[in-house]
């Protein structure tokens, strides 16, 4: 297993490109089921998309995971309607083919996603979505057994009880090619929601309210494909953002929109931080003194970010004073505090309240990444601490950032990641 090492200290300067946003890129994907033609898309991931059973996809330019992934994906020889347990397991985003599925073929038979180390994840209200939208749901041997009652979706009116991102998602998705016309209310407004109802439309759906809390969307008969550029990644540019606040830099974010920031960056200014907003960049300056921020509570968009928390209670970590962190999203979003408080912060936690009291310096510790966001976490809290920090399990940190590490390496970060592949010692270091 690949390991990062950091040695803090180093003011970060110059600009960086943000990549496509991952969870735009995820729902894009599954949505090319569909589709009647090839689909083109800008994205890092192709390379876990390949061999999903849908039809072969074969990485446009120069494959998956390069700075300018390109990946086709050429749904009419999709071979099953299936998505089992062994890929749903890995990446849960593969639930989001059962939407797609069942709205291209009136049926489809996916597995449960199972619970993460954020929390249980359940889907109860994408099953809810789906069945008032005339879809016959069993749920056994942990698969979801999907079948439309006359072999397609029908429109009809559905309010979530909550607004769910990923049951936003897949009720847009079978709602597409359904009979009739479809409203979804209290649905979530991210900005990747609208990347992939721009996306449908782009490719032949008829979807309205884009970034409201409806969607309206008239059913039709098939999609072409088409060619789409992904949005840029949000929480990318933010942790990047936090990055520079955090070791007094001065780096430009080229790609991010402010548009889709608008809480992560009122909270940076509150904490000192200046933010210049250029036609497409970000320019972002750490000052000497980050000042600690009374309370940040995490709400769905367009409030505060839950995939921002980790990140911002780094950042907080060295603050001047005592801020609080609600985090309302996911049960169990606090796994960064103990290993920060190895690295010297001062944090105490509280169901799902964290108190952080800043410290005038953090210490450079080997610290155990638990998942995506907080992996990220423990990489911005390495950029300041004195010494070295060395992050293991990064594969938490590669699901969801492209080469974070070489991106901060070439802002000037002592960054380093060591291949796990040499029986433990020092192997081929990757700059
Ligand atoms: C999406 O997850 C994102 N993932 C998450 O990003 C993000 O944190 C989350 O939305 C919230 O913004 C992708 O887009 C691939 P939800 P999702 O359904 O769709 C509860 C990252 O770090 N809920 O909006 O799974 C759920 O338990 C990842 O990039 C139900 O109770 O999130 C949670 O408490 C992490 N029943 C809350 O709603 C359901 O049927 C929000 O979940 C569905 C959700």
């Amino acid at each position: 297993m690949d390991r990062i090492l950091v040695n803090g200290g180093v003011r970060l300067k110059g600009e960086v490109k943000i990549s496509g946003a991952k969870n735009a890129a995820l729902p894009i994907m599954a949505a090319s089921i569909l589709c009647d033609g090839p689909v083109g898309s800008a994205t890092f991931l192709a390379g876990r998309h390949r061999g999903h059973g849908t039809a072969s996809v074969q990485p446009g330019g120069r494959g998956a995971g390069t700075r300018r992934g390109r990946m086709t994906i050429s749904p009419q020889t999709l071979r099953w309607q299936e998505a089992p347990y062994d890929l749903v397991r890995k990446m849960r985003a593969s639930f989001f083919v059962l939407g797609p599925l069942v709205g291209k073929y009136g049926h489809a038979r996916v597995s449960m996603p199972g619970g993460c180390a954020i929390g249980t994840r359940p889907v109860d209200i994408h099953l809810k979505a789906l069945s008032e939208l005339g879809v016959e749901l069993r749920v056994e041997h942990g698969y979801v057994e999907a079948e439309t009652l006359t072999g397609r979706v029908l429109g009809n009116r559905v309010v979530l009880e909550f607004p769910s991102v990923g049951a936003t998602e897949n009720a847009l998705m079978a709602a597409v090619l359904a009979k009739g016309t479809s409203e979804l209310c209290n649905v979530a407004r991210e900005p990747e929601i609208a990347d992939l109802a721009d996306f449908l439309n782009s490719c032949g759906a008829k979807i309205h309210g884009q970034g409201t809390d409806t969607l309206v969307i008239e059913g039709v008969d098939r999609l072409s494909g088409g060619t789409y550029s992904i949005i840029p990644d949000r929480i990318e540019a933010g942790t990047l953002a936090i990055a520079a606040a955090l070791t007094r830099g001065n780096v430009r974010l080229v790609g991010a929109v402010a548009d889709h920031m608008r809480a992560l960056i009122d909270r940076l200014r509150e904490a000192g931080v200046a933010v210049m907003e250029e036609p497409d960049a970000l320019h972002v300056i750490g000052p000497d003194e980050l000042v600690a921020i009374d309370e940040v509570t995490t709400r769905p968009y367009p409030g505060f970010p839950t995939d921002m928390q980790a990140q911002l209670m780094a950042l907080l970590s060295i603050a001047k004073g005592t801020s609080v962190i609600k985090e309302t999203i996911f049960e169990n979003r606090f796994m960064h505090t103990s290993e920060l408080c190895r690295m010297g912060a001062d944090i105490s936690v509280d169901g799902a309240c964290a108190v952080v009291r800043g410290v005038p310096k953090l210490s450079g510790s080997p610290v155990m990444a638990s998942d995506l966001r907080a992996s990220a976490a423990l990489v911005l809290a390495g950029l300041v601490a004195e010494g070295e920090t060395e992050i293991l399990r990064v594969y938490h940190l590669d699901r969801g950032y492209e080469r974070l590490d070489a991106k901060l390496a070439g802002l000037g970060a002592r960054v380093r990641r060591v291949s796990g592949k040499a029986n433990g010692h020092m192997a081929a270091v990757v700059p």
